[in-house]
């Protein structure tokens, strides 16, 4: 394709993308296709021969459109916000039409030191302290791996430069509440701690926060035994319920063992953009990284982690390649982004941040913040005040999490009476509100018993959004069990 070529097709398909994005809202929002559908309606072998860029387009129209939940719709409240704010899919195509290669400094000098700058814009916005550093990663499961790799190898006095883990006589534990994300499971796997060795350290009955207590104890229980507290993850903002672990008692006692803090605030880091949330944080002095999403809530396309840590030396010393062909003179007033993480090659990422602050500006991305977090009290408040609809967990941000328990389902004293029965319900409700496609919810797992997560914060949903969902959720109900008005 000449870049004269490109011009046309691109005006079309940007054309293509505001006429999307302007009519979502009669779009369904769940994807409507059976598994295969969408392979049986591609060709078997690719063309020989150039194909015109109207055809492409009508596919993506015809074929692909359909098996996309939607969610940039205002409808959406499924998973979390995964939001693409427009400002933000410009620059990922100044980032795909640059080209850039980002394998050191000299290779494209501008892609690291943008990406200084907003990630040193987003640290003072967040709150995180002065002299924390952070990075662009693919994903918070990714920047989970790497901490917990830095974090092993902090424990371990640099294991892999001898035998690797396989060598060491202690094993090294990590620890995290049983509401971790399951990225965090897969990165204690994936970075040899073996699963036998992640502790699932219990919550609050109540809040599901992970009970500092608790934690101690079984610190103290594993190096009584002989092994050695490597890491614990703290969830600000866990993706069942959205609770905040109480960073601020957890930190020292991890301290004690030397152990690595890493914070996973995927979801929620979002909303350390605003102030009056920032005390989710207190005691962040005491940790070594944390990650949050701008591709979740705050809506830098996917995909766009933020890995900050206090010091990136202990990154350095784990991850620094150095070949001769990556060399240059200025290596040592650099930075080194290669050596910060896996990936040698990175994409010019920070440009999707970059644009997005810039075109939308930080007040109008705090407002909409704000915004969710009353309509998610509006909800809850509306939930618990209607009769068989109950709150299961404190609302701590944008996500309410509830179910409704028809009265012949429980006893005098909201006991569930048969949980298996409840549970056919529930699933057979929510199917019926995303199969109806005009919202979507996803249901999700509490205490052991399916309920329904609203997960708030698409870019487009008002009140009248939400309140359409709340009048939704109710009409499906009564159609499924009949009950009163
Ligand atoms: C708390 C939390 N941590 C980690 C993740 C994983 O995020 P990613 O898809 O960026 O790996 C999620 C995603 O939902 C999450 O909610």
């Amino acid at each position: 394709m000449t870049p004269e070529e490109f011009r046309v097709a691109g005006h079309a398909l940007i054309d293509w993308i505001a006429d999307y994005r302007s009519g979502l809202a009669v779009r369904p929002v769940a994807a409507t296709v059976a598994p295969g559908e969408i392979r049986a309606a591609l060709p078997a072998v690719p063309p020989a021969r150039p194909e015109p860029f109207a055809d492409v387009l009508a596919d993506l129209e015809r074929i692909v459109v359909p098996g996309v939940t939607q969610t940039q719709s205002p409808s959406f409240f499924g998973w979390f916000p995964s939001n693409a704010a427009l400002a933000s899919v410009l620059g990922d195509l100044a980032s795909s039409g640059l080209g850039a290669l980002g394998i050191t400094w000299a290779s494209a000098p501008a892609l690291t030191e943008v990406e200084e700058v907003v990630t040193e814009w987003l640290r003072e916005l967040t709150g995180l302290p002065p002299g924390w550093r952070g990075a662009i990663h693919d994903t918070a499961s990714t920047a989970c791996l790497v901490a917990l790799l830095a974090a092993r190898e902090r424990a371990s006095g640099g294991s892999l430069h001898r035998g690797g883990l396989q060598a060491e006589e202690r094993p090294l534990t990590v620890y995290a509440s049983p509401q971790a994300h399951s990225s965090v499971g897969k990165a204690t796997g994936l970075a040899g701690f073996g699963a036998a060795n992640l502790r699932q350290v219990p919550v609050d009955p109540v809040t599901y926060q992970m009970l500092p207590d608790a934690l101690a104890a079984m610190m103290a229980a594993d190096v009584a035994d002989g092994r050695r507290p490597a890491a614990v993850v703290v969830s600000i903002g866990t993706t069942g319920t959205t609770a905040i672990d109480p960073l601020a008692r957890i930190a020292p006692i991890a301290a004690a063992y030397g152990a690595w803090v890493h914070i996973d605030a995927a979801l929620a880091g979002s909303a350390l953009l605003l102030p009056e949330r920032q005390g989710m944080i207190d005691g962040i002095e005491g940790a070594d990284s944390l990650c949050w999403n701008p591709h979740k809530w705050l809506g830098t396309v996917l995909d766009c982690s933020l890995l900050y840590v206090r010091d990136p030396g202990e990154l350095v010393s784990v991850m620094s390649t150095n070949p001769s062909y990556l060399r240059s003179s200025v290596d040592g007033e650099v930075t080194q982004f290669k050596d910060w993480g896996i990936p040698l090659g990175r994409r010019f990422r920070a440009l999707k941040l970059w644009f997005h602050l810039r075109l939308d500006g930080v007040d109008a991305i705090r407002a909409r913040l704000r915004r969710d977090l009353a309509n998610a009290t509006w909800l809850e408040e509306a939930v618990a005040a209607t009769p068989g609809w109950r709150v299961l967990a404190p609302v701590t941000l944008q996500t309410v999490c509830l179910r409704h328990e028809p009265s012949d389902m429980v006893g005098p004293d909201g006991e569930i009476l048969d949980g298996e029965a409840l549970d056919e319900y529930t699933l057979a409700w929510v199917a019926a509100v995303n199969g109806s496609g005009h919202a979507f919810v996803t249901p999700s797992k509490l205490d052991g018993r399916w309920m329904v997560r609203v997960s708030l914060g698409a870019e487009g949903t008002e009140r009248e959004h939400v309140e359409a969902l709340w009048k939704l959720l109710q009409d499906q109900v009564r159609d499924h069990v009949g009950i009163g008005e």
